[in-house]
């Protein structure tokens, strides 16, 4: 489906019954929802599942290149108005995790579970911050598949390329058939976010953290930095699985969400 809001047209899909709980699905940098059909599917008798392309990504329009994170939550609000829903449970992974931080900041009562998959509430440091801006640099000239080939191994736990070939392969089409412009402003993005740490004790919604137990980029020790500031929340490392732990051992990962969110289902 697609619909526009902020002057883009967006792809989401909206699959269940209609008077299930909702969950929405928010993907990292740079997938698409195409990353959540796994989970979509398992979760499909029981709720009501929204994934949104972000703006720049998959079928969502590309626009003028120039993104923040909190146009990707003007964005995120702007479907949830559109579908009329006042209160849903999201589910965030990495960038989307910052997304989802920075939605619950901003918009605490519209959200009644939360899910925080291999993601951080810190902002890049400096070195972070030039690294972006270097790689935003390198992508414009080189394009999406020197980035892919670079990014692979870091996403995925070493293991991963032998077990789980096919996530490797769709996660690669994913980031090859996302234009340079898109990856250049969306890094650029990240790099800009606020740090969302300080309003974490604020939380009040169920929580639940989720991290691969070889994820590098935002390893366990972020994982456990979220769940010592939320209130209450859960955390739970995803065995044999790197920073992409829901395509990487979607067996265990689903089973975690699919618990969490029966029990914290609102309608
Ligand atoms: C992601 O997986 O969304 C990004 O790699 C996160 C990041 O680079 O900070």
């Amino acid at each position: 489906m697609q619909t526009t809001i902020n002057g883009a047209r967006l792809f989401y899909t909206d699959q269940g019954d209609p008077q299930a709980p909702p969950v929405i699905f928010i993907h990292g940098f740079p997938f698409s929802h195409a990353m959540w059909s796994s989970q979509l599917e398992y979760l499909s008798h029981n709720f009501r599942t929204i994934a949104l392309d972000l703006r720049g990504h998959g079928q969502s329009d590309v626009g003028d290149g120039q993104y923040t994170i909190e146009g990707h939550v003007d964005d995120l609000m702007g479907l949830l108005d559109h579908l009329q829903i006042d209160r849903t449970a999201i589910v965030g992974l990495s960038m989307g995790g910052y997304i989802t931080l920075r939605a619950v900041e901003r918009h605490p009562d519209r959200f009644g579970a939360i899910v925080l998959c291999d993601t951080r509430s810190e902002a890049d440091d400096n070195a972070g911050k030039i690294k972006r801006a270097e790689t935003a640099a390198s992508v414009k000239v080189h394009g999406a598949d020197v980035f892919a080939r670079g990014f692979l191994p870091v996403v995925f736990a070493p293991d991963s390329f032998q077990k789980c070939p096919v996530a490797v392969e769709t996660v690669r089409q994913l980031i090859c058939g996302t234009p340079p412009l898109s990856l250049a402003g969306n890094l650029i993005a990240m790099a800009g976010r606020t740090d969302t740490s300080g309003s974490l004790g604020k939380i009040k919604a169920p929580t639940l953290i989720l991290v691969g137990e070889h994820d590098n980029l935002t390893p366990v020790s972020a994982a456990q930095a979220l769940q010592n500031g939320i209130p209450g929340a859960q955390l739970q490392v995803v065995p044999h699985a790197g920073h992409l732990s829901n395509l990487e051992n979607p067996a265990a990962f689903n089973e975690l969400l699919g618990t969490f969110l029966g029990q914290n289902q609102e309608l």
